[in-house]
């Protein structure tokens, strides 16, 4: 059986040293940081990561501010609000939470933001600086799963890393960063051929496509290391039945509930195969928020 990684406990560590950043500022009398919010229209989910950031914010002493924009909200009023955040002394790190609504441009709005103020990580100079190799603010998600597995004495030097999945927000930056601790790396994704052969051969697989249980246990090398970024919800009864074969807890939260919480990963198959593995929820999920308010306390100490 696998070690579970638990992204929970790791998340807690991570807001436990920005905590304590935030009050070694406040000794030497500088203000708490401030995080601004930007939220555009009503995707639910995106309510909720908000909701999260907020309280998380509030519980390491940053001062978050929220700014809730209409669906209808044209480009140029977005561009005008990203610019007095730029310019507002107080505002230390700005997040434009995506996806933006249909007719928003979400590149053009990531690129107005100030990189020095790129919580996000997603500014072309940010991952310019990423791709140098230099210090810069680097996205959350792989920012927290590079620190989940350095936690965990994962040793990078010379591992096969496959990342399946080349999003901006997840698989290029991680990558990048495997590549920084001396992996050899191989990004695959929806157009690799043989993909289940290409997974095989990974001592470290970072799955981050956002297509529930796709990876099953046979595409896993027999003690690699998992790290399932997807968070996915399963609705289907026919897909659930597949992937949570091996999984009857799973399969019963479905059954009562009607849909279910799974990553990219058959995390039951991945169990009986892997050495160490991520959960859904409750592995990487946490992560991200502590990785934005760790970025939050380097962009307000400069
Ligand atoms: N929506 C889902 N994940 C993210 C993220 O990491 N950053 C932003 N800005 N929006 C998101």
């Amino acid at each position: 059986m696998a070690t579970i990684l638990d992204g929970k406990a790791h998340a807690d560590r991570m807001l436990e040293g920005v905590r304590q950043g935030v009050e070694a500022r406040r000794a030497r009398g500088l203000r708490a940081p401030g995080l601004a919010v930007v939220l555009v229209g009503d995707d639910p989910a995106s309510h909720v990561y908000v909701r999260n950031k907020s309280a998380a914010c509030a519980r390491v002493g940053i001062t978050s501010i929220e700014h809730r924009l209409a669906a209808d909200t044209p480009q140029t009023d977005l561009d005008a609000l990203i610019d007095r955040l730029n310019a507002d002394p107080d505002v230390d790190g700005i997040l434009v939470q995506l996806p933006l609504p249909k007719g928003l441009d979400s590149k053009r709005a990531l690129h107005r933001i100030s990189p020095a103020k790129d919580v996000d990580g997603f500014h072309p100079m940010n991952q310019g600086l990423l791709l140098e190799g230099l210090p810069g603010l680097r996205p959350c998600t792989p920012t927290a799963c590079m620190s989940l597995l350095a936690h965990h004495g994962v040793d990078l030097k010379g591992l096969r890393a496959v990342v399946l999945g080349r999003s901006e927000i997840v698989g290029k930056p991680m990558a990048l960063m495997l590549l920084e601790q001396h992996a050899t790396v191989t990004i695959a994704h929806s157009r690799t051929k043989d993909l289940p052969a290409v997974c095989r051969e990974a001592d470290l697989l970072v799955a981050a496509v956002g297509r529930p249980g796709m990876v099953e246990g046979s595409w896993i090398k027999p003690g690699a290391v998992v790290v399932d970024v997807g968070i996915n919800r399963v609705e289907d009864p026919g897909l659930a039945a597949r992937i949570f074969a091996c999984e009857p807890k799973k399969l019963e939260i479905f059954q009562s509930k009607g849909a279910v919480l799974c990553g990219d990963v058959r995390f039951g198959e991945a169990m009986q195969v892997a050495s160490a593995v991520t959960p859904v929820p409750g592995g990487v999920g946490p992560l991200t928020i502590a990785g934005l308010l760790a970025n939050t306390l380097q962009a307000a100490n400069g």
